[in-house]
Parts: C-alpha cells; structure tokens; sequence
C-alpha cells in the first residue's frame, strides 16, 4: 500500500517565508493628502502603487492587515491568459472581438511582469512554462475541442493534444504556448520596496470604512482619520465600499486549496489544470532552500459551502500520493477569490456617476494576470490615458441574460444562507467540544458558533455575519468562521480576516 504522508498541522502558504524580511509600516494615525489613496496591499494595489509612483503620482496606501497576507500571499501564482476553459464560452458570450480583448489584455499583464523582472533584475523564479487544460473526462473532450477552435479562430497559439506530458490521466488536453510562472511574493516584495524608495506612503493595520465622494474624496478609516485625494482605487478584494454598484450581488466567492509536496519523481515542465471537476492544478516550484516541491491544487467550492474543509486537504493528499508518489507535504494553505457573473473582473470606474472612484475585483482565481492588468488600466484611468480594455472590464457594463441568470443562481444561494442557516437546528453544544474543535453550537435556544483551544479554553461567538447578516459556518481546515453569502472570514475569536465584513462577530458569554 502507498505511504501517504500526514498533512501539516497547520495551514501555511509556501510563498509567506519571502516577505518575512519586509519592514512593518505603521498605522494611519492623522489625517493626510494625497492625489491617490489605494485601498488594498495585494497585487492589484501594489502594482497600482508602483505605476502611479513611477509617474510622479502622490499615493497613499492603505492596509487592513499587513501587505501580501491576502489572496496574493496564496495563490499558485500562474501567470497566464490561460484561464480555464473561457476563450469558447466569451466568443459566445461576448463576442469574437471582446475575447480578443480579453486574451491580450492578459498578455499584456505578463509581459509587463516579465519585462519589470528583467529590467530591475528581480529574483523570483521566473520561469516560461506552458499552460495545459486537460480531461481525462469524455463528456469534457468535446468542450476542449470546441476551446482549441475558440484559440485558432483568436490566433492563440498552442495545440490540441491526445496526451499530456504529466503522468496523471487525460484524454485531450488544450495547451497555451509561452507562459510563465514564478514566486509571487519575491516578486511583489520587490514591487514594494520600488514604491516605498519612489515616495508612496504605505499603511497597515489601517481599515478603511467608508468613503465620502465628491471631487475630492476622503477614504475614511476605522480609527476615525482619512486620506483626501482626488482619486481612491479600491482593491480590497470584496470591495469594502459598495457605491451603488450592488456588489454583493455580483459576485460570489470561491475557496480553492493547495499542498506543496515533495517527490522524487521527475517533472516534465508545464503547468496543468482539469477542465472537470474536482479541480485539479499542477505546477511544480521550489521551497525557500531551494528544494524542488509541486503545488497540488484544486477542491474549488463556494465559499462556505464545502464539505467538512479538512476533507478538500485530505482529497489532495490521497491525489498527490497516488500520482506524485508524495514523501513529504510540506505545506497546505487555501486562498479565497471571488468570482462575476460573466467571470469578466470588475476593473475601473465604480459606477458611472463615480469618475473618481475605482475598483478591481473579480478575479476568478487569475489575480497574477487579472491583478497587473487591472494595475495597468486603472493607472492609465488616473493619468487620463486612453486604454483599449476600459469598456471590457468597465464594473458599470451591462450583462447578457445568461449572466443574469448566473447572478439569480447565486442570490439564491445567498438568500438560501440567510433564511436557512436561521432556522437549522443545531444539537451540538459547547461543552461538547473537544480541544481544538469548533462547530455550530445551540447557546439560550439560539445558533451560535463556539471553538475550543488547546487548553480547553472556550470561544463563543454569534454566528451572524456583521457584513448582511447570513449565518457563518465553522472552517476546521483553517479554524476560521466563514461566510458563504460573500466570502468575509473571521477568526476563531471572532476578528475580521476578510472582508467586506468590518466589524467582528459578537463574542457571547456563557453563565
Ligand atoms: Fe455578506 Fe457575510 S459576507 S453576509
């Protein structure tokens, strides 16, 4: 029988070791000026930073956390335009034209990426590498085939395949010639220090709550200070001010997970995801000491909707051992990303009655490419320049009925949370708890969420998401609360790690 080695104890993503030399920055502690204040420290904000410095622009930064502990700090970092399946699926939807668009607007954003490591001689791995969507499903081999059609009617250049070179399943597979991959936070770790020397004020553990608009609009923080600028970018991930843009109603969110393993076996090169379900995402990297690993990737859910979480971790585990004959997972970490009803990001101006205001969100799990070229377009917006892509990713386009559609589908999914998750009946209570286990747990004839410590020491909080009020529900394979209606993640104490939730759970106190 296979020697399956354990998970790690603990979730930790294999990229965080690379950011761990970066200098704090302090909190927003009065108020400031500034031409642009960018809300969000991932790689959407930062580029934006970093462009707009270049230019001259006076920028502020503004972090809830610290700088690359989101959704960028965990990714399996592909840079490519190959997004899944979506090239067949946009000509359709979109247009011949709009897809077009799509795919180089992605292009773009790599090499913009690939020509900045080059030119500030960046180390971070970077390296070409095909991208490869493959089935080993019939039902699929006809959507792959239809793909291929969709690549050589937009000029893409790649190939039909019967066989991939990776020793897993497939009966065809779709392969995107000429992309890359690297460390995504070596890289944005650089990004960072560039904007910093260039002039931008960085902030963190600073929160932004509102915004008040007008001409010269003021991002208002947590703490009562603000910034007043004359544009405000907001890459929050779930944008944290909504602006009559609905939305919570646009979009949902999708948690996806990832191990970084050891093997002996040789790897081939590429970079591979299944086109059917369960995902699965293959690429190899390379462990802070150098030693060679593969990200195993996949189990995407909505968020909050998952089977017991721990079981997506184990489902990689049995998959890593038996195809990658695994002797050592040295990592595991999940990543949240949120995803529109056409799967077009949302990247420019908020609303049409909001010149100054922009966002960029949406990234369906493609946020290296998606991210950059949202940096690209909203620092073009700011500068006044044209930019061929702003109608395509405009927040404010219309949507076809089959994306409407989508949207019904995922707000009844929300309502569905919110109604339901009152009324489930929860037996469990939190004496029964084990050290280290959290549940739904009934407290004075009311649902409410508990979680045990290692000592024994007892969290109880109101399961009632602050954001719109739908139910949390207990994620033991991080031991954080999570919403299923739009993605906010909470501690096990309650504490916002993710928004658009700003304020933590109620914590309640047992007789
Ligand atoms: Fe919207 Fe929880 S994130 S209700």
């Amino acid at each position: 029988m296979t020697n399956i080695p354990p998970l790690p104890t603990y979730p930790e993503s294999l990229w965080m070791q690379a950011i761990e030399g970066l200098p704090s920055y302090s909190k927003l502690q009065h108020d400031i000026e500034a031409d642009v204040a960018i809300v969000g420290g991932g790689i959407s904000g930062i580029t934006t930073a970093y462009k707009l410095t270049q230019a001259g622009v006076k920028v502020a930064l503004l972090e809830a956390g610290k700088l690359l502990h989101g959704t960028t700090g965990h990714t399996t970092a592909k840079i490519t335009a190959q997004h899944h399946l979506i090239y067949d699926e946009l000509i359709k939807q979109e247009g011949k034209e709009k897809a077009a668009l799509y795919f180089k607007a992605n292009q773009d954003a790599r090499k913009f990426m690939e020509s900045l490591i080059e030119q500030q001689a960046i180390e971070c791995g970077l390296q070409a590498q095909d991208a490869y969507v493959f089935t080993n499903s019939d039902e699929y081999v006809q959507k792959l085939q239809n793909e291929m059609s969709a690549y050589e009617s937009l000029g893409i250049h790649g190939a039909y395949l019967d066989r991939i070179p990776l020793n897993v399943p497939a009966k065809a597979a779709v392969r995107m010639d000429g992309q890359a991959q690297f460390h995504p936070l070596q890289y944005m770790a650089a990004l960072v220090k560039m904007t910093a020397e260039a002039g931008c004020h960085l902030y963190e553990q600073t929160t932004a709550v509102d915004i008040q608009e007008g001409p010269q609009p003021k991002v208002v923080t947590a703490d009562g200070h603000s910034v007043t600028c004359k544009h405000i970018v907001v890459c929050s991930h779930f944008p944290f001010y909504d602006g009559h843009g609905f939305f919570f109603a646009r979009m949902h969110a999708e948690r996806s997970y990832a191990l970084g393993i050891k093997t002996d076996q040789t790897y081939p090169g590429g970079m591979y995801i299944s086109a059917e379900e369960p995902t699965r995402s293959i690429r190899s990297a390379a462990s802070s000491d150098r030693t060679p690993l593969l990200i195993v990737g996949g189990q995407n859910h909505k968020t909050g909707q998952g089977i017991c979480t721990i079981n997506h971790y184990e489902a990689l585990q049995a998959y890593a051992s038996q195809h990658f004959n695994a002797s050592d997972i040295a990592y595991r970490w999940s990543a949240q990303d949120l995803v529109t009803g056409d799967k077009i990001p949302y990247i420019g101006r908020i609303t049409a009655s909001s010149p100054n205001i922009y966002i960029a969100t949406g990234f369906k799990k493609w946020g290296m490419t998606s991210g950059t070229a949202a940096a690209m377009l909203i620092s073009d917006l700011i500068q006044e320049k044209n930019n061929e892509y702003e109608e395509l990713f405009a927040p404010s386009r219309s949507l076809s009925l089959k994306t409407l559609k989508n949207l019904v589908v995922d707000n009844f999914d929300v309502a569905k949370h919110l109604v339901g998750g009152k009324l489930e009946m929860v037996r469990r209570k939190p004496e029964d708890l084990a050290p280290d286990e959290g549940s739904a747990v009934t407290v004075h004839g009311r649902r409410a969420g508990a979680y045990r410590d290692k000592e024994g020491k007892l969290y109880v909080v109101d399961t009632t998401c602050t954001h719109m009020g739908c139910e949390v529900e207990w994620n033991d394979g991080e031991r954080t609360w999570d919403c299923p209606c739009h993605g906010s993640r909470f501690s096990m104490t309650g504490e916002v790690m993710e928004g658009p939730a700003e304020k933590p759970l109620k914590s309640i106190s047992l007789p």
